[in-house]
């Protein structure tokens, strides 16, 4: 049991790329994330989701039991496909605590920032380091708030 108990109260952070099941609409991301909010609120869960050209790229953190519970879940989950973690590590402290789950999509706006990180124009997360996934994260997250 002391384990267990010492588990809850370590804050991970995880960051993994997916691909969207057939082309995503607009409302499926739309209740991805609701549900995402929803679920995290009452989890400890927070982070960041980003969506374009069908890739997912998201970062949760919380406690570890928690965050694997949900690892579980993701890869069970038939609206994407083909997970690869980027990273997973103990954390200090949260870096998306105002977040239940906060969420950006590329654009002509911001695709400058996504290429500041990228060796290609198009967003591929799978290409991407942990490192440079994480800047990319936290400058679109930036624009956002
Ligand atoms: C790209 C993507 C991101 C998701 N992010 C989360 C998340 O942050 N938190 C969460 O609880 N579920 C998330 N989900 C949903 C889970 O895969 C799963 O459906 C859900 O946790 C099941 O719990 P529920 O049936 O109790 O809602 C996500 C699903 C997808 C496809």
């Amino acid at each position: 049991m002391a384990q267990i108990t010492s588990d809850a109260h370590t804050l991970v952070n995880m960051t993994y790329v997916s691909r969207a099941n057939l082309d995503l609409s607009p409302k499926a991301l739309g209740e991805i994330l609701q549900q995402a909010q929803k679920n995290n609120t009452a989890n400890g869960i927070t982070g960041m989701l980003v969506f374009n050209n069908n890739y997912f790229l998201q970062t949760i953190e919380g406690p570890r039991a928690q965050i694997n519970r949900l690892l579980y879940a993701l890869i069970l989950d038939q609206r994407h496909h083909d997970l690869q973690l980027l990273e997973t590590r103990e954390l200090k402290h949260r870096e998306w605590s105002k977040w239940s789950m906060n969420q950006a999509s590329l654009n002509e706006q911001n695709a400058a920032v996504y290429l500041k990180y990228s060796t290609t124009a198009d967003f591929n997360p799978y290409l991407m380091s942990a490192e440079s996934a994480r800047g990319l994260m936290t400058e679109l997250s930036v624009q956002r708030s």
